[in-house]
């Protein structure tokens, strides 16, 4: 058992780092790159402690040198330059992939940071079009507008009010920023006094989230939206059959070219709890379990796709992002629709965290993420990052 020790002891070369050199040593030899200097040196120290040891090293090294000269495949040639790294590259970020998403709330007139979410705010009204433009300004074309209204109740009615934040918001993008596309999210959380994402009954200890009943006010809320400027709505809610009744109910009102970007396998996440905060819509009492799914499903999550798809959903999203990399890739693979994901607060709050402790960079963590979930299937990623990768991006 000595002897592959020896070996091992005479070779430190950059091919033993963790995770073992790539195909070309097999377990116990020595690494393939060894300069006669090193051999030489570490052969006297072993050949004086093991003695006859160092015959069996020499034999080890020849035996690599006869593998080494069969190796055809050598991957690390294309890697060996900048040039020759971006020539086989095979996903590009572009500034064109990232959806912003603005927080307008009715009750400030001062931008006011969300601390769990450092370099996101919630925007008085009248900032929501000079951010629009400065997002544009740095070459980004989307944004996704999340409202948190002065007033809540039990019919969400702030969500489809024609003067509500969002309207309000839309015509001032519209107005400052026309090519901005405009997307807004459609739910009815923030609105609602109990912050359920729909109307809810209550029976002795159990409340239920009427579905058809919730979908009414959604359908309401998307053609306001639409009305007021909004170029794609994107319902969030996961109550069913609302993609088919959106899409109805846009296209009697001549809406047909507004387009839905649907929250189609969005899964009951620890990961929005930040965002709970920026939106101030954290249920007061239960979760959403009844209506988002069950992260443990994929055959699921693939059901839901293909019936907002058949009901016209112009494009699916997954939420969150990365611990749902497989669902993304799948729905991308199976359904070829244009894919979104939308990489949401907990995920950014976690580097963010990180990146204060000094733990990460965050600049290389973002473009890591972001590259990695395009790479994986997402035609569009929403992220909190969106300002800072067009900055990143154009260094
Ligand atoms: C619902 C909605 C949520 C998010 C986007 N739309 C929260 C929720 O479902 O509780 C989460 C986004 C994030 O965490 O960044 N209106």
């Amino acid at each position: 058992m000595q002897t592959p020790n020896v070996a091992r002891r005479q070779a430190p070369g950059p091919s033993t780092a963790p995770g073992g050199a790539k195909g070309a040593c097999p377990r116990g030899l020595p690494p393939i790159q060894v300069s006669s200097k090193t051999a030489a040196t570490s052969m006297t120290s072993s050949g004086q402690r093991f003695g006859s040891a160092t015959l069996l090293a020499t034999h080890f090294r020849n035996a690599y040198r006869r593998l080494v000269r069969k190796l055809l495949h050598r991957p690390r040639r294309l890697r060996r330059s900048p040039a020759l790294r971006n020539l086989m590259r095979e996903t590009q970020l572009s500034v064109h992939d990232f959806v912003l998403p603005l927080f307008i709330s009715e009750k400030v007139q001062q931008r006011r940071p969300i601390a769990s979410m450092p370099g996101v705010f919630q925007l008085p009204i009248k900032e929501v079009a000079d951010e629009a433009r400065a997002a544009q300004d740095l070459g980004l074309q989307a944004v996704l507008l999340f409202g948190i209204p002065e007033q809540k109740d039990e019919q969400a009615s702030g969500a489809y009010a024609e003067h509500g934040i969002v309207q309000k918001a839309l015509r001032a993008i519209k107005s400052k920023c026309p090519d901005l596309v405009t997307i807004t999210d459609v739910c009815l959380c923030e609105y609602m006094s109990h912050g359920h994402c729909g109307v809810t009954r209550i029976d002795g200890d159990h409340f239920h989230v009427l579905n058809d009943e919730t979908v009414e006010l959604l359908v309401r809320t998307a053609l306001s939206h639409a009305a007021a400027g909004a170029d794609m709505v994107a319902p969030s809610d996961m109550m069913d059959g609302r993609i088919g009744a959106i899409r109805e109910a846009l296209d009697d009102r001549g809406f047909d070219q507004t387009a839905i970007m649907s929250y189609a396998a969005k899964f009951a996440s620890a990961f929005y709890g930040p965002f709970r905060e920026a939106a101030e819509s954290p249920p007061q009492f239960g979760d959403r379990r009844s209506y988002q799914m069950d992260f443990a499903n994929a055959n699921e999550a693939l059901r839901e796709v293909a019936l907002d798809i058949d009901e016209g959903a112009d494009i699916v999203m997954v939420k969150p992002a990365l611990p749902y990399m497989d669902i993304l890739w799948r729905v991308r693979e199976r359904f070829g629709k244009p894919t979104a994901v939308y990489h949401v607060s907990g995920e950014y709050a976690m580097v963010k965290s990180a990146v204060e402790k000094g733990l990460l960079n965050e600049r290389d963590a973002a473009l890591e993420i972001m590259t990695a979930l395009k790479r994986a299937g997402a035609d569009i990623i929403v992220t909190y990052w969106a300002r800072e990768l067009a900055r990143w991006l154009e260094d």
